[in-house]
């Protein structure tokens, strides 16, 4: 197996930033030749090539980049209530989570905190007015309004990084319908206490949000 040193990284944190931000295309490489057998596994239980070429390097970034990256021959992982994979044992201390989007996956990593990120695409087809009635606040909803389809995907990445740091995801409502997200560079949700960064990259053409717990 090639451990896959030569795949082109992006690093997408900026200084002084409480984590550890990177991005793979995912028509970086063939990961099928790169990966162990059980994760090629995983990666290959999709038909669609894009959304294995996502998977691939997923599968990538947590069984080879992440392991290096903590210095140890292999990372140990457990399942959370609503399924968020929690790094185990010697990594214990670490929190990791990544997102896939369009043609990136982006992982972020943080010691003694738990972390969720997301990456939209912004040319995602979404039916804005629907998603948010559903899942934001009376003032999130007000942003929305103001600032269009941006805002949306702003307060939509902030909102999905916050819920995967927490580790719930959207199956809790309680948690989902109250924040009180802003349009900011960087926040601490007020209801939860959740950090959060958030930012467009890849020229404007993704929103990225981190949020730490
Ligand atoms: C977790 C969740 C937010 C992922 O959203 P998504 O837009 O499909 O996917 P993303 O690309 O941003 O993130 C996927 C990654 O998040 C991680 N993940 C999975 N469950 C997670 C959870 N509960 N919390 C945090 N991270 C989670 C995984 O690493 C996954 O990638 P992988 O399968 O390649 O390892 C969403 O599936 C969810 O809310 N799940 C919780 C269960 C739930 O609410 N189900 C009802 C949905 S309405």
């Amino acid at each position: 197996m090639d451990c896959g040193i030569d795949i082109p990284l992006q690093d997408w944190a900026l200084p002084g930033e409480p984590f550890r931000l990177v991005a793979v295309a995912t028509d970086a490489a063939d990961w099928a030749g790169r990966l162990a057998p059980d994760a090629r596994e995983r990666a290959e239980r999709f038909t669609d090539p894009a959304a294995r070429a996502r998977a691939g390097a997923a599968e990538w970034l947590k069984t080879v980049w992440l392991p290096r990256e903590l210095g140890l021959e292999r990372v140990e992982w457990k399942t959370g209530t609503h399924g968020k994979p929690r790094l185990a044992r010697a990594a214990a201390e670490w929190g990791f989570n990544l997102s896939h989007a369009g043609d990136y996956v982006v992982a972020a990593l943080a010691q003694g905190a738990a972390i969720g990120v997301d990456l939209e695409s912004l040319t995602r087809k979404a039916d804005v007015d629907a998603l948010g009635e559903r899942v934001f606040s009376a003032g999130e909803r007000a942003l929305v309004q103001a600032g269009g389809r941006a805002a949306f995907f702003a307060l939509w990445s902030q909102k999905e990084a916050l819920l995967k740091a927490l580790g719930c995801g959207w199956a809790n409502g309680n948690v989902v319908r109250r924040t009180r997200l802003e349009i900011a560079d960087f926040q601490t949700e007020p209801t939860t206490r959740v950090r959060v960064w958030s930012r467009r990259v890849l020229d404007d053409a993704y929103s990225l949000a981190v949020a730490i717990f």
